[in-house]
């Protein structure tokens, strides 16, 4: 079974085939990233007229990498949201018209649902993949953390899951974005706290943990404002300084230990929730997806205090890709599930899990 997976929902055009649920034979990206740089975060016109440029000679990237035709292709998946409603529409509409002319059936994957589903891929031929070693075991804990989402999510098959927890403001990802600019960082925020961090103290500053009704809910948006209140106070300013204005004002060194500090609080807040989940629904596997689980430092305090291995994926199977969104069409298909109508299929840009 060989499906052709889609995905525009944020600043990537993906497209990538997967074989039977598990085996990547292609995975195109193009990011307009870069174009976003200056303006330090995603910007929704220039996102949308990127995918429209690259799509169509990214999907056949994906094809021709796979060693495959349309012929092959048993059906599409792709994502109907949460993203850019811009960005959505053309991987949606893109792929009706395929699913219209190639006569394919066609799917809607609902984009957070399917992170998860990227640790589902163990086989490759393609070079340079580290892939986890088995596929993970239902019932399935999994943390979804990325640039827009972060829950905790109980999965016990591919479509019967309960939400355990999830932000009550930003997602965890947006406030590694928004400190990497408090701080001078590059975007995206992720990797470049990460960086910087390397050089810091994490225990420098000491920096709130968020306290919320339900153990398994998160809540960033308090971390947050903490970092901007510690950099006024450090760079000798009021609460009324702009945070545009800090990076001048913070020395190299202030810089790295906050960033250290400002990771190290994020990490401990994901794993301890994690680990209190891990306990109390006793899962047969955990698995950690979404933009963030590139992080090493998380990755390794999830290692250091749970007391199941977790799994995680590839760093290019982490951000936002096309094979995710195939391997969940795949298990749609596969159970005879709802097609979409190629004729209507509608993007849901606030698409809730
Ligand atoms: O899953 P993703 O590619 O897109 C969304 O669906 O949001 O996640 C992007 C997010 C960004 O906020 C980025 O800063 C974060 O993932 N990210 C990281 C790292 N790499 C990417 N955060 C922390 N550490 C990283 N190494
Ligand atoms: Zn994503």
């Amino acid at each position: 079974m060989l499906i052709l997976g889609i995905e525009t929902s944020c600043d990537e055009t993906a497209a990538a085939v997967v074989q039977d649920g598990s085996i990547l034979l292609s995975n195109a990206i193009a990011s307009s990233m870069d174009l976003h740089k200056a303006f330090g975060g995603v910007v929704p016109e220039i996102a949308a007229r990127s995918h429209i440029e690259v799509i169509n000679p990214i999907i056949k990237q994906a094809l021709d990498e796979a060693k495959t035709g349309w012929d092959d292709i048993d059906a599409i998946a792709v994502t109907q949201g949460p993203g850019l409603g811009g960005s959505l529409l053309i991987g949606v509409l893109t792929a009706r018209t395929y699913a219209i002319t190639k006569h394919k059936p066609l799917y809607a994957v609902d984009h957070v649902m399917a992170h998860p589903f990227a640790t589902f891929i163990n086989e490759t031929n393609l070079a340079g993949y580290s892939l986890p070693a088995s596929q993970p075991k239902f019932p399935m804990l999994a943390l979804i953390v990325s640039g827009g989402h972060t829950q905790l999510v109980l999965f016990r098959s591919p479509f019967d899951y309960s939400v355990v927890g999830k932000t009550q403001d930003d997602a965890v990802g947006e406030a590694f974005d928004k400190v990497a600019k408090m701080l001078g960082l590059p975007y995206p925020g992720g990797p470049s706290i990460s960086n910087s961090a390397t050089q810091g103290d994490p225990h420098r500053y000491v920096l709130p943990d968020s306290r919320m009704p339900s153990p398994y809910d998160f809540s960033f948006s308090g971390l947050k404002t903490a970092v901007l209140r510690v950099l006024q106070a450090e760079s000798g300013q009021g609460h009324d300084f702009p945070s545009f204005r800090l990076p001048e004002a913070l020395s190299k060194s202030q810089v790295h230990d906050m960033a250290a500090s400002f990771q190290f609080t994020a990490v401990q807040t994901l794993v301890s929730k994690t680990l209190r989940a891990l306990i109390e629904f006793q899962p047969a596997s955990i698995v950690v997806a979404g933009g963030v689980s590139a992080n090493q430092e998380l990755r390794s305090e999830l290692e250091n205090q749970l007391p199941l291995q977790p799994i995680y994926t590839d760093l290019s199977l982490c951000t936002d890709n096309g094979a995710m969104i195939a391997v969940l069409g795949g298990y749609m298909h596969k159970a005879g599930m709802e097609q979409a109508d190629p004729y209507m299929l509608d993007i849901r840009p606030n698409l809730p899990m």
